[in-house]
């Protein structure tokens, strides 16, 4: 029999598991076995796989997080390692690889198809970041989670009249920030996409004041900076991809607001609440036509591609393409929220 590998790499979302689901379903429909491979890249390194079968995935489509877990693994980053892995590939008898993850995930399934290996890929992230595709899955359900707290911080933020920071995720691109932002009612959006002018910030809030609104919600993307190259960070050791952990710019929002204007303020970080928990009917079933089309991508032999969504249609775009550069906020879209600034 075939046999096919699937792996989830880099932060985990929601939605991981409708893709292993949809793989695995198709897979032994098409006579193949499956082999999952665990903790993202790192499985493939080290040979740890569990065969998936009609049981493995069986009830796992409500459930957020991967039942394969997951890694920041870069196999690239050392000699070892990557000769360890492509050993593997082989001795795992794996006609193809299936590689469901991020810019980073999906960088390393690149390289390794330029190095002449069988793979395809299937994205996600919550910070819907990802060039070539409309939406990943995880998004929907990170927003969800976000305009929740919007909503539940409004109540408050009015009963004590008080500006309520919402800090979410969004490392290079806001568009957690933006949507939730948009349908929350946020009177401030902050995007990494553009530097944080403070006394614009403080100005619509005194306005809204004046007219007799006594509180405010501000949402700010975690890599939202006063001035370009200032991300505030929590760690500034970098991880195997170059990534630093950030987090902290809600507070010093807070702060410079609360100097600037006099008005009391609150600062809440959603961190990996937004990352947790079960997925939206939307991201079940973007996952599910996400994995549907890796594993026709594998049937085709169509590899070193991407399943994306474009409109309403599933298409194959190349992993290059997909890789090349990030999808930030569209200012066209920016402009919208604007509107409803103050
Ligand atoms: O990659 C998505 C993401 O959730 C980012 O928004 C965030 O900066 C990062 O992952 C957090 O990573 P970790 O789970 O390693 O703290």
């Amino acid at each position: 029999m075939k046999k096919v590998g699937i792996l989830t790499g880099g932060g985990d979302c929601p939605g991981l598991n409708s893709v292993i689901r949809a793989v695995v379903r198709y897979a032994i429909q098409e006579n193949y076995r499956v082999a999952g491979i665990k903790n993202g890249w790192k499985g493939l390194v080290e040979n740890d796989t569990v065969e998936l079968n009609l049981q493995s995935v069986s009830g796992i489509l409500p459930m957020g997080g991967t039942i394969l877990g997951t890694s920041r693994t870069n196999p690239y980053k050392k000699e070892n390692d990557i000769k360890n892995a492509k050993e593997n590939f082989k001795k795992m008898g794996l006609e193809a690889l299936i590689a469901v993850g991020g810019e980073d995930t999906l960088g390393v399934a690149h390289k390794l198809y330029k190095d002449g290996f069988n793979v395809v890929g299937a994205p996600k992230t919550i910070d819907n970041d990802l060039n070539c595709t409309d939406v990943t899955f995880g998004f929907d359900t990170a927003l969800n989670v976000a305009t929740d707290a919007i909503d539940r911080l409004h109540t408050t933020a009015e009963s004590h009249h008080r500006i309520m920071i919402v800090e979410v995720m969004g490392r290079h691109a806001g568009w957690i920030a933006l949507e939730s932002g948009i349908a929350g009612g946020a009177d401030v959006i902050l995007i990494p996409e553009i530097p944080i002018d403070i006394d614009e910030v403080c100005g619509i809030i005194k306005k809204r004041y004046f007219r007799g609104k006594t509180f405010s919600i501000v949402v700010a993307a975690e890599g939202a900076q006063f001035k370009k190259g200032t991300m505030v960070l929590q760690e500034e050791k970098l991880d195997a991809f170059g990534h630093v952990r950030l987090g902290g710019i809600g507070q010093r929002i807070g702060e410079e607001i609360e100097k600037r204007t006099g008005y009391e303020t609150r600062v809440t970080v959603l961190g990996h609440v937004q990352r947790g928990g079960t997925p939206t009917a939307f991201d079940r079933v973007l996952g599910t036509r996400f994995g549907i089309k890796a594993m026709e991508l594998v049937l085709k032999k169509d590899y070193g591609k991407m399943a994306s969504v474009q409109g309403n249609k599933i298409i194959a775009v190349s992993l290059e393409a997909a890789v090349s550069e990030l999808k930030t906020v569209d200012m066209e879209f920016y402009n919208i929220a604007k509107i409803f600034f103050g």
